[in-house]
């Protein structure tokens, strides 16, 4: 796993300016003030802040961009960050700001002087959403190596360390969703990925981990085909948070936790076929907004719950054609076993309801290759069938910058997944698939459940960096989610 940045606050000091290794930024607005951390520094350093500032170049840089000077003279640094930050700064430009801090940081400690900076702890976020890496597999050279921490100088650091505790704790659930994607499948099997899970008990969450007699039992055949190819044994997770009001319903989070995903019987070509390892995406965004609820003691009744499985091919996996019964009671045809993603959120989504009621449904899967056509990499796709909780949903993703898309349902695509000899097939063939796949979502939510589908195929793991990311895991989603918790449930 890999380590969080270590993050503290303390006591505005210019004296330490000069002193601090590694490096050290300040803040200039953009219309070329300095603040009294980045007038020091223009002292010792005989003007360089002002020659950066009053530079014609100056005026092209933007609102939260960073310019650095390399092995500033007056300094004993190796690098001068300025900032240049508008005084009232929103909170996503802040964010910005800490992100572009970050990407300059590599390894180094970094001091930064913020003054009397508002919404400080959004640029700590930024901060520490960017300063990411997963070197664990690494050996030799490029092993591990010691990440300095970051010491953020403020006029009221206890005020500051305050306002940043939240959005810190929200940052360590986007790494914990990434670290989580990021693990190839032979260490994250079912099992390590359950094992993980419990750990979270040390927070406050009621875990429990649903062993396949016990699926068995619940009758999720559904669930259970998919990982019955597979030595991993397949598994449901369940993850209770309850900060809010005794015997409220809880919101609940369903995310599709395919730990590799071959395709099964029905193959994936082999040219990309190791990015499956991230078809636990839905998933891991899932633990990633437990954890984040959990640390920053999240006033709602919150309950993920998980499908841990492996889609494998073997002399007992299931086979295009089969007829399998789920735990609601309707029979589904397998015509694809690569279509394996709605099947385990049938048999979830269904035990979700009949145990919970919850008061809202939110699921979250890498389900569709459809997706990545349609959207691309910038937004998932989001599926509803409630105009106002999708709503609240997309102004949520928004505020958090984290993509989103609401794309239709409608019968006429349900009708695209009838089946001859069963009640509903698993795919609807190739117009509209991701559509397709939300439709077969939509036969196991109870007609009262408000819900959303979010596909996330396209936005969980990203091969070129993000706004908030560096190559790899992104975390999208648990942002957007801890925000809607806070906006939506949050009721005391
Ligand atoms: N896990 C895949 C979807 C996926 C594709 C995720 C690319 C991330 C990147 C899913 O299980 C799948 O295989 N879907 C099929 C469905 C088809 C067989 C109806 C697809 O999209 O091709
Ligand atoms: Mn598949
Ligand atoms: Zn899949």
């Amino acid at each position: 796993m890999s380590r969080l940045t270590p993050i503290s606050f303390c006591e505005t000091d210019l004296d330490t300016l000069a002193t601090a290794t590694g490096r050290v930024a300040v803040t200039v607005t953009p219309d070329g003030k300095l603040d009294v951390a980045a007038r020091r520094v223009n002292r010792l350093t005989r003007g360089a802040v002002q020659r950066v500032v009053s530079d014609e170049g100056f005026a092209k840089v933007r609102n939260g961009q960073v310019i650095t000077l390399a092995w500033p003279a007056g300094l004993e640094a190796e690098a001068l960050d300025i900032l240049v930050i508008e005084r009232r700064a929103d909170a996503l430009t802040l964010r910005k700001a800490g992100v572009a801090l970050a990407k300059a940081k590599g390894t180094k400690p970094l001091l930064v002087a913020t003054g009397s900076m508002q919404r400080v702890g959004a640029l700590a976020q930024g901060i520490s959403l960017r300063d990411y890496r997963f070197d664990t597999h690494k050996t030799g050279e490029d092993a591990g190596a010691e990440v300095g921490g970051v010491v953020i100088q403020h006029n009221k650091p206890e005020q500051a360390a305050e306002d940043a505790g939240p959005l810190l704790a929200v940052a360590e659930g986007v790494v914990a969703t990434r670290d989580l994607v990021n693990e190839p499948a032979n260490v994250l099997t079912t099992t390590e990925f359950a094992d993980r899970l419990e750990e979270m008990r040390a927070l406050g969450l009621v875990v429990e981990v649903l062993e396949e007699d016990e699926l068995e039992a619940l009758g999720m055949r559904t669930l259970l085909s998919v990982g019955q190819g597979s030595v991993s044994p397949s598994k449901v997770v369940v993850m209770q948070w309850n900060g809010g009001v005794e015997g409220d319903a809880p919101l609940a989070l369903v995310g599709k936790g395919v730990v590799f995903d071959t395709g099964g019987i029905s193959l994936k070509p082999a040219g990309g076929m190791e990015d499956m390892t991230m078809d636990m995406g839905g998933a891991g965004v899932v633990a990633g907004a437990m954890k984040a609820l959990a640390l920053r003691k999240a006033r709602a009744n919150v309950v993920g719950l998980v499908g841990l499985v492996e889609n494998m091919p073997s002399g007992n996996a299931t086979r295009p054609g089969d007829v399998i019964r789920s735990m609601k009671g309707d029979t589904v045809e397998v015509i694809n076993t690569d279509a394996e993603g709605r099947l385990v959120l049938a048999d979830v989504l269904w035990y979700a309801q009949e145990r919970f009621a919850p008061a809202g449904m939110v699921d979250l899967a890498t389900l569709t290759g459809a997706i990545i056509i349609g959207l691309g990499h910038e937004n998932a796709g989001v599926f509803s069938n409630d105009d106002d909780f999708c709503k609240d949903f997309l102004k949520a993703a928004e505020a958090e910058g984290e993509g989103a898309w609401r794309m239709p349902l409608g019968k006429a695509y349900d009708d695209q997944i009838k089946s001859r000899i069963a009640d509903i097939k698993n795919t609807g063939g190739r117009p509209a698939g991701s559509i397709t796949a939300a439709q077969f979502l939509a036969r196991f939510v109870k007609q009262d459940t408000p819900w959303i589908h979010l596909d996330i195929a396209g936005v969980a793991s990203v091969k070129a960096e993000t706004a908030y990311a560096p190559k790899g895991a992104t975390g999208w989603g648990v942002m957007a989610l801890d925000r809607l918790v806070r906006d939506r449930f949050e009721t005391f």
